[in-house]
């Protein structure tokens, strides 16, 4: 059975439109908690050298497996954008981290990540619940399948199993997520795969909420960070946050750009971390998935 568009349309509002409060802008620097990841990343690399989940961005653009340098450092990255719920939520989620057993159709996929709060330092127990379809763009609202939440560790690090969600009418490729640090207020949002090509015709699509995504054997393995509206004091052992110098053309729309290019944007350097044609709106501190600093 094929289901409804899961984002129904408020009367007078044309097909698609987000709601206003979901599309405000500004930019997101992510430098900081690129130095944290890498950071935690290295920390981790003997539990990760069992053939566990590696940062997808960090191996992307290192080329070599090791995480990416990331010399400066920011605070007040711009909390995660909200999106709609749409109507296949459901309350009490099983708690687990995989949403699949060996026979579970569909092309196998990890998202794993990190969650912080305003000033980039890692959120413990933070409350992540998700909700997607399956490989064929259905939603079990009868049971659970597909839905599950869990907990970020002490690192503020989440990992999910599942599998690529189907498509469905009207919709880009996408999984849904609540996401709330103890105490805090609940974020709806969704998570978008890059590559997809109704992501230029999806209204919702928010290049924001992208994750890194590359394949890994039969499969995928997607990361995501999310940053929470919730307050924190700075870490006083932070380093200095010197902005980098090297040179490079400025970033324009419309150009066709390739894993590894640099550019400069606003007096700062990015490089490129996944092939795609810039487009107005995708301008490198608003998308992590495509730029990092550096
Ligand atoms: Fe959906």
């Amino acid at each position: 059975m094929t289901p409804p568009m899961d984002q129904p349309t408020p009367p007078g509002t044309p097909a698609g439109d987000p709601a206003p409060d979901e599309t405000t802008g500004g930019e997101r620097r992510i430098s900081r908690k690129g130095l944290l990841k890498a950071a935690i990343a290295a920390s981790a690399a003997p539990l990760l050298a069992g053939g566990g989940v590696a940062l997808a961005r960090d191996a992307a653009s290192s080329g070599d497996g090791l995480p990416a340098p990331t010399p400066a450092c920011d605070d007040g990255d711009d909390p995660t954008p909200p999106q709609m719920e749409g109507p296949y939520f459901k309350p009490d989620s099983p708690r687990r981290t995989s949403l699949v057993t060996a026979g579970t159709p569909g092309v196998p996929l990890t998202v794993s990540g990190y969650v912080f709060g305003r000033a980039c330092r890692p959120v413990a127990g933070a409350l992540l619940d998700f909700w997607q379809a399956d490989t064929n763009g259905a939603y079990d609202m009868a049971r659970y399948a597909f839905r599950g939440h869990q907990f970020t560790g002490p690192d503020g690090a989440f990992s999910l199993t599942t599998v690529v969600p189907g498509l469905y009418p009207g919709r880009t490729r996408h999984i849904h997520v609540k996401a709330q640090a103890p105490g805090g207020r609940v974020l709806t949002t969704q998570l978008y795969f890059p590559g997809e090509p109704r992501n230029n015709t999806d209204a919702l699509f928010d290049p924001r909420l992208l994750m890194n995504v590359r394949s890994a054997g039969n499969g995928r393995q997607g990361s995501f960070d999310f940053v929470l509206d919730v307050a924190q004091s700075p870490d006083p052992t932070d380093p200095p946050t010197d902005p980098p110098t090297e040179p490079g053309t400025s970033w324009s729309s419309g150009t066709s750009y390739r894993a590894g290019d640099r550019v400069t944007y606003g007096g700062v350097a990015y490089r490129c971390l996944q092939a795609h044609l810039a487009m107005p709106g995708w301008e490198p501190p608003k998308v992590p998935a495509l730029w990092e600093r550096g």
